[in-house]
């Protein structure tokens, strides 16, 4: 297939960056980014230089390979933009590739933004610090299945910053309450829930994230479907801990 791409060039977070466009030849079954790969192979023949992006696994688990796609956080599919394929797109497309847009994720170069943010959110609370000691016996703590599932599906974030990517407000809140609710809902983590979920929301804060207003588009974006009552969940850890 033949597409069109329009994709962001920016030297650092000072410049303004801007769009160069290129038609490139790739088949169907390419990934997304083998898509890039074919441009930057064919960049680097012309003596241009490649454009930055990033990846790791390329297999939906490492979070690193955040882009909008068309305007969509990853793309059209609800995946990350590594498992999504060219046969999504149609012979003929223009596609619009651009680096998360959000003052808390400044841009790098070209497609790479900073995440370190979301780091630093972990960092002040996202942990356990009580000895819990050598690996217990299997089913030795029990934990409520209904928690333990809850649990489970709050820890398949994998930190990609899509959430708040397509946020309006730039928030990190979907995020930061998949991180929070992960770690309260299992009995480890019962000792510093409360201080947990403060300091992780004030970090949140001075990051330079913006507000929750319930807009729904974090989840919408999220390619591991994590629900948006986590943030409920989340303010109702922060409301008991603040009236301690
Ligand atoms: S909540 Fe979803 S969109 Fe946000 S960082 Fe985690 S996996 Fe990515
Ligand atoms: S490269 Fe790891 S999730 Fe996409």
């Amino acid at each position: 297939m033949r597409i069109t791409l329009e994709y962001w060039r920016q030297n650092g977070p000072s410049d303004t960056g801007h769009f160069e466009t290129r038609q490139v030849e790739v088949d169907d079954h390419a990934s997304f980014l083998e898509m890039l790969d074919v441009l930057n192979e064919e960049l680097l023949a012309d003596g241009s230089e490649p454009v930055a992006f990033d990846s790791d696994c390329r297999e939906g688990i490492c979070g690193q390979c955040g882009l909008v796609i068309n305007g969509d956080p990853h793309g059209p599919l609800r995946t990350t933009t590594c498992q999504l394929h060219m046969r999504s797109f149609k012979d003929g497309d223009t596609i619009t590739i651009e680096p998360w847009r959000s003052t808390a994720f400044p841009v790098l170069k070209d497609l790479v933004v900073d995440r370190s943010a979301l780091d630093r959110i972990i960092q002040a609370g996202g942990y356990i610090s009580v000895n819990t000691g050598a690996a217990p016996d299997a089913h030795a703590q029990p934990v409520p299945k209904q928690n333990a599932d809850l649990a489970f599906e709050a820890a398949a974030c994998i930190g990609c910053g899509a959430c708040v990517a397509a946020c309006p407000n730039g928030s990190g809140m979907l995020f930061t309450a998949a991180k929070v609710v992960h770690l309260g809902l299992l009995p480890q983590g019962q000792v510093e829930r409360r201080a947990r979920a403060l300091n992780m929301v004030r970090q949140h804060d001075d990051e330079g994230f913006g507000g929750c207003t319930n807009i729904g588009e974090c989840e919408a974006a999220c390619p591991k479907g994590i629900p948006i009552e986590f943030i409920s969940m989340l303010n109702r850890d922060v409301l008991s801990g603040a009236s301690k």
